[in-house]
């Protein structure tokens, strides 16, 4: 019975970490789609945006969302486009990728 409770604690545990990485591979997937052509971030900064390699630790969760959604409230004539029209899914896989750049 023991043996059960463990294993099946152990197969959770692998379960919820691979959904959690391949929600990052997702994001990264995103990313390069949407965002690397300005920001680049493994070949280091872009030329239009800044370079987020480290974003994670200069930047709450909570303002790089808002950058997303919506990114004239901190710079009205700012050449990044909102990404308010993205699924939920995808925005949360992009947060959760950029949360492991630090
Ligand atoms: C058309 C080019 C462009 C695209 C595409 C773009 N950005 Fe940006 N981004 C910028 C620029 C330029 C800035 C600089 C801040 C400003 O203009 O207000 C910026 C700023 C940011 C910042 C804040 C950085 C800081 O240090 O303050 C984050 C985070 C960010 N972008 C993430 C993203 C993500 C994620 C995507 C893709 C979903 C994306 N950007 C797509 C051009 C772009």
């Amino acid at each position: 019975m023991k043996r059960t409770i463990v294993g099946a604690v152990a197969f959770i545990f692998v379960a919820m970490m691979t959904v959690v990485a391949q929600a990052e591979v997702k994001g990264e997937q995103i990313f390069k789609q949407k965002c690397a052509m300005c920001h680049v971030v493994n070949g280091k900064g872009g030329k239009i945006g800044p370079e987020l390699t480290k974003i994670a630790s200069s930047m709450k969760e909570k303002n790089i969302r808002m950058q997303l959604e919506n990114p004239k409230k901190r710079n009205p004539s700012t050449p990044m486009p909102s990404f308010n029209t993205l699924p939920k899914a995808d925005l949360d896989a992009l947060i959760g990728y950029l949360k492991t750049l630090k």
